[in-house]
């Protein structure tokens, strides 16, 4: 739906002038985007539509257990047949730019043949965000690799790199004229270590030595993809997402308890930047994984293919955690959706264990803290991106709550309004500390399928009412608009 709004209904208008509640805020740096994200598998739909086939997330979504309630993505938000409302929804509160992905499943559904009318979809999409002067921001793999190169050994087998980039030059065939950045993957943390380890993700495997070898293969397909895309079109932006989890030691003077905040440091964060950006796994990571079989797997030139210079590092940042080596078990992010068993998505974490430090918490039990996301870009720019010259984006932010309707389907999330503006002013002090961070997508545009959680969990500032389809922009989109309007930030 476009707004429609009458002078009895409540619901604030976006387009209005800012009223004086808002007050004066912090501004926004120049040229700085604002934005939203979603993912294919979570919004679109249309399972087996212009001949789309299943994702390893179809499978194991239709697997007894997997996911609460048994919901599926079959639906989800219908994006497919909606996408033209949504994108005129995007333009009415004015947002800068779409982060969405691809489907491989629909645009290669045997894994290796390319669906000519999975390709139309995305170019419909495109058009229309191009059409309404929205800027499109591409993500080629959000964790729905095809069902059939999972038969054929899934990530933890080498050819599936191969396979990643025929698909991204077939989507860039399509779509390079009108796309300009291009996210290779979104959080490769959760595709190998959830998906392979944990197995509270899809395909659902349970193996440490599964999910090392898979996080060696999604970074050499990253590395492979920005090779080819760069040889094709050195103007194109290129970069992937990565997950960041700040940890901290309980105790700082516990020499054990800084060692768990190491382990997670090393397991989470520069398992994946270091061979980014210095073309070499961390030795402390390489000594803990040892005997799980990683260095099997990294051949000649892997390493200097992984460390193809990137443009854009996209952040995606929640929470913060506080490790110990002592209990209480409750391993960050890792709280099972289901009561499905689960394993800790570390492959060598034991004796890891995170603790709540009585901060605020969303509805998915995370922590809030802002301030850890000045500390990440911070960190990040010192140590990785700023030698690299490469420029950071925070690609997702959010949180869920347990939103309360009122009878027209209004959420008032005031929580959700300070979420943003506090996450907004933390990337502002990185700024003012220097840190070149040239924009922010609120996670998610819409409420969406929550992985494991299904539709149990609401991120969007934008409600789905999964009965009708009906959006309906929530207080948060409100307010959002206004800081996109006013480039205002209020802390
Ligand atoms: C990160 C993932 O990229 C996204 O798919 C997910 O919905 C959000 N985090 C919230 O968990």
């Amino acid at each position: 739906m476009t707004l429609n709004l009458t002078s009895s209904d409540h619901r604030a208008d976006p387009l209005a002038p800012q009223t004086a509640s808002a007050g004066p805020g912090r501004l926004l740096p120049e040229g700085f985007v604002l934005g939203v994200a979603t993912a294919a598998y979570q919004i679109e739909g249309a399972r087996h539509e212009d001949g789309r086939a299943d994702s390893i997330w179809d499978t194991f979504s239709h697997t007894p257990g997997a996911v609460v309630r048994g919901d599926t993505g079959d639906v989800a938000c219908d994006h497919y047949h909606r996408f033209a409302e949504d994108v005129a929804l995007m333009k009415s509160l004015g947002v800068q730019s779409y982060r969405f992905s691809t489907s491989w499943a629909r645009v290669c559904p045997d894994g290796r043949t390319v669906n000519t009318k999975g390709l139309d979809f995305y170019e419909r999409l495109v058009d229309s965000l191009v059409e309404a002067d929205i800027t499109p921001w591409l993500t080629l793999y959000h964790w729905d690799l095809p069902q059939a190169l999972e038969d054929r050994g899934g990530w933890p087998t080498r050819s599936t790199a191969d396979r990643f980039v025929d698909y991204a030059l077939a989507v860039h065939d399509r779509l390079g004229d009108r796309v300009s950045t291009w996210t290779t993957l979104n959080e490769p943390w959760c595709s190998a270590f959830v998906g392979y380890t944990s197995g509270e993700h899809a395909p659902g495997r349970q193996s440490p030595v599964d999910g090392l070898a898979a996080a060696h293969h999604l970074m050499l397909a990253h590395g492979r993809v920005v090779t080819a895309l760069r040889e094709r079109d050195t103007s194109l932006r290129l970069g992937l997402t990565l997950n960041f989890t700040v940890a901290d030691p309980v105790d700082p003077g516990d020499p054990r308890d800084v060692d768990a905040a190491r382990r997670v440091d090393g397991q989470m964060n520069r398992i994946f930047l270091d061979p980014i950006f210095r073309g070499e796994y961390p030795a402390d990571v390489v000594a803990d994984v040892q005997g799980l079989g990683l260095e099997d797997h990294i051949l000649d030139g892997d390493l200097a293919t992984i460390a193809a210079p990137i443009d854009v590092l996209g952040v995606n940042y929640y929470n913060g955690g506080a490790f110990s080596h002592l209990p209480p078990l409750t391993t960050l992010n890792a709280a099972p959706a289901t009561g499905r068993p689960t394993r800790s998505p570390f492959p060598a974490a034991d004796g890891v264990h995170g603790h709540p430090r009585g901060l605020p918490v969303t509805s998915m039990d995370w922590e809030v803290q802002p301030e850890g996301l000045t500390r990440l870009l911070i960190r990040l720019h010192e140590e990785y991106t700023g030698p690299a010259g490469t420029t950071l984006h925070v690609t997702e932010n959010g949180a869920a709550f347990d939103d309360l309707a009122d009878e027209s389907g209004f959420v008032d999330d005031q929580a959700r309004v300070d979420y943003v503006r506090s996450h907004l002013s933390a990337v502002v002090d990185a700024v003012d500390a220097g840190v070149p961070v040239q924009g922010y997508f609120y996670w998610s545009f819409l409420d969406n399928f929550e992985w494991a959680w299904g539709y149990a969990k609401r991120f969007g500032i934008v409600r789905v009412d999964y009965e009708t389809q009906e959006r309906i922009p929530k207080a948060s989109a409100v307010d959002y608009a206004r800081i996109m309007r006013t480039r205002q930030v209020v802390a």
